[in-house]
């Protein structure tokens, strides 16, 4: 009887191999995951050869481009004033990072126009970003609405501990902000 290391040794270099591919994914790119968007009402509509298309279209540009000023954030302005002006941001999670937040900002800002063709205002919301444009300034303004509400449907296994923690931490985070705030 022959001993088949070849095989097992090919088999375990497989594995090994479909491990770092695994392991090279998860730090290399964690692919764009979409969550939502909302475009705006059909009152907000532009013509596809107006001024604040031409000046979204830079927008986008601008917004996409990998050298902004700061990384997980960054707001832009195109065009001057009304009506032709677009205003435009992206927000990136605390936690990803510049290359993901870069790669989302980038699907993010192509997809929005494909799902809200001719809107002059629009959101769009990943796991690892989100994006706004607008055909007014909303910068440095408290924004209510719109809003989505998800659920993770996932089971707490211990529920008083996770009640626990979860409160501590939030207040912990409220009053960091607080402290950082302007309205201290
Ligand atoms: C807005 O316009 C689109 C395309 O014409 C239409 O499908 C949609 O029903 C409209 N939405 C509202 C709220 O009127
Ligand atoms: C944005 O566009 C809408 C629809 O064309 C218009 O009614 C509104 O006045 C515009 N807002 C600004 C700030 O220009
Ligand atoms: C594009 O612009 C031209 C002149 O500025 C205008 O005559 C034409 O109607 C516009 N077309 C559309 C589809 O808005
Ligand atoms: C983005 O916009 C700013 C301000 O208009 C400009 O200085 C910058 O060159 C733009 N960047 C890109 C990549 O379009
Ligand atoms: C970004 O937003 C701030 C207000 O929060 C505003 O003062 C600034 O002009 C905006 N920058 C651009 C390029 O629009
Ligand atoms: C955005 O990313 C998703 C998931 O990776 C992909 O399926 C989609 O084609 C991308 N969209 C664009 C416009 O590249
Ligand atoms: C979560 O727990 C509830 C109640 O114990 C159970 O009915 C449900 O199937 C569980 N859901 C998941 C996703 O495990």
């Amino acid at each position: 009887m022959v001993f088949p290391y070849k095989d097992i040794v090919s088999k375990a270099s497989v594995v090994l191999i479909t491990s770092l591919w695994l392991l090279s994914l998860s730090i290399e790119a964690a692919p764009p995951v979409y969550l939502f968007h909302i475009c705006g009402s059909n009152t907000t509509i532009y013509s596809p050869n107006s001024t604040f298309k031409s000046n979204l279209n830079l927008l986008l540009s601008n917004l996409s481009s990998n050298n902004t000023p700061n990384n997980l954030f960054y707001n832009a302005t195109t065009g001057r004033g009304p009506p032709g002006a677009a205003y435009g941001l992206f927000l990136c999670r605390g936690d990803v990072t510049i290359n993901a937040c870069h790669d989302c900002v980038v699907n993010a800002s192509q997809e929005i126009v494909q799902r809200c063709t001719t809107h002059k205002v629009a959101y769009i919301w990943y796991d690892q970003c989100m994006l706004h444009y607008d055909n007014r300034s909303f910068f440095g303004t408290m924004e209510g609405s719109p809003k989505v509400y998800m659920w993770n449907t996932k089971n707490i296994t211990e529920q008083d501990r996770f009640t626990q923690v979860l409160g501590d931490t939030m207040d912990g985070f409220a009053t960091r902000a607080f402290e950082r705030s302007i309205f201290k």
